[in-house]
């Protein structure tokens, strides 16, 4: 009985962090999980490998387009979404929705989805 109850806890403890892994928000103190991020926040619009240009609608209308990010240097990728987190930075108009999508990042957040877009190639 004493095994079976033991059992379910570690089972328990297993399935509560790989939850809480994958949810990096509630992970307050765990290590920022860059891929994670970027699979969550960014993904959507630079493309799961960092190969897609951001909007490409605007370039048929005239706009300027923002180039694929993907092997982009790390530190510049963090200087700008700090930046854009501050809302101190509009490179082709849309500076505003990344402001949006940067806001709930931490500095060490923003820090380790920048190395990996860095290695994204
Ligand atoms: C809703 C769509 C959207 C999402 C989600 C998004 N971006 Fe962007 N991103 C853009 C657009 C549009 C621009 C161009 C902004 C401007 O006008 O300066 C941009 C610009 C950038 C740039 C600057 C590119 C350059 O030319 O220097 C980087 C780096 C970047 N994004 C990285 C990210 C990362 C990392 C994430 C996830 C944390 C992310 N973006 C999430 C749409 C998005």
């Amino acid at each position: 009985m004493k095994k079976i109850i033991l059992c379910v806890l570690l089972a328990s403890i297993t399935l509560f962090a790989e939850d809480s892994a994958t949810n990096y928000k509630s992970g307050l103190l765990l290590p920022p999980n860059g891929p994670a991020i970027y699979k969550q926040e960014c993904a959507s619009c630079h493309g799961e490998q960092g190969e897609k240009s951001a909007f490409k609608q605007a370039a048929s209308v005239g706009g300027k387009i923002s180039p694929a990010i993907a092997g982009m240097d790390t530190d510049k990728v963090a200087k700008d979404l700090k930046e854009y987190r501050y809302g101190s930075l509009d490179k082709y108009g849309y500076g505003a929705l990344m402001k949006s999508v940067t806001a709930d990042l931490s500095w060490d957040e923003i820090d380790s989805v920048a190395k990996y877009v860095n290695d994204l190639k």
